[in-house]
């Protein structure tokens, strides 16, 4: 069944003290909220992943990484493999964000290497997607995010779609405050129903989750969500305050 999420990319944000204190923030904030199917997730960053599993144990809050590299394990400094999070119990990962394919180099082929290695490991994807401000204005968005879907996504098999979930994250609208309206979230949420649907079938398209995100806040979650191809958000900026991250759960 296709699941409502709302997932906070905290990014390079908060240390460990900071991590734990917005955990008990969002804990709190949640407490009385029902929920139901709706999947609350939060993402700080590799080093505290434990604490923060620890903070949120026994909440309605699950822990995903930000990332993950695609080898099993090796002379890879720096890098984070699946076993790895696996062993700390860690069962989602954000693959492909546009910051990791802008300053990462990560491409396509990287992407699909590692949607492999995640679904290999039993992990669940969060895959991220979405055109630059120039290919929007030059009516090349619905091209870009089909190519990106196609050279990621493509060779894997209908029953992959278990474990993932895409975020449509236009790049012009992350961090700028500018949020897709509404209707253009819709309009691409629809466009990519139809681009799974029509490689992986109607029921692997009806139940995938497609979230948005780039700016969402509490002031316009409740419009965003409302839209029938919309079923969540991932969330940056606004996830890092606990009022705020809890007050855009309220508007799904
Ligand atoms: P903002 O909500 O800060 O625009 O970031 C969105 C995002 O990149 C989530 O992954």
């Amino acid at each position: 069944m296709r699941q409502k999420i709302v997932a906070g990319n905290w990014k390079m944000n908060n240390d460990k003290a900071e991590t734990k204190a917005l955990i008990k923030g969002i804990k709190k904030a949640i407490k009385k909220l029902s929920l139901k199917n709706t999947r609350v997730i939060i993402s700080p960053s590799y080093i505290n992943l434990s604490a923060a599993i620890k903070k949120a144990d026994n909440s309605k809050i699950e822990v995903a990484a930000q990332n993950m590299h695609q080898a099993k394990n090796g002379a890879y400094t720096g890098e984070i493999s699946a076993d790895m999070l696996k062993s700390i119990n860690i069962e989602t990962v954000i693959i492909g964000h546009s910051e990791r394919r802008e300053y990462f180099n990560e491409t396509d082929s990287i992407l699909a290497e590692k949607m492999d290695a995640v679904l290999a490991n039993g992990l669940e994807a969060i895959f991220c997607f979405g055109e630059k401000l120039e290919e929007r204005k030059s009516d090349n968005h619905f091209a870009v995010v089909e190519s990106q879907l196609k050279n990621a996504l493509f060779h894997l098999e209908a029953a992959n779609f278990k474990n993932i979930v895409l975020a449509y994250e236009p790049v012009w609208a992350i961090g700028t405050g500018e949020t897709a309206s509404p209707e253009q979230a819709q309009e691409m949420h629809a466009f990519v129903r139809e681009t799974i649907s029509k490689k992986f079938g109607k029921e692997v398209a009806d139940n995938v989750s497609i979230l948005y995100g780039g700016s969402v806040k509490p002031a316009n979650a409740e419009e965003i969500f409302s839209k029938p191809d919309v079923d969540g958000g991932l969330i940056g900026g606004a996830s890092l305050k606990a009022e705020d991250f809890a007050a855009i759960i309220k508007a799904i």
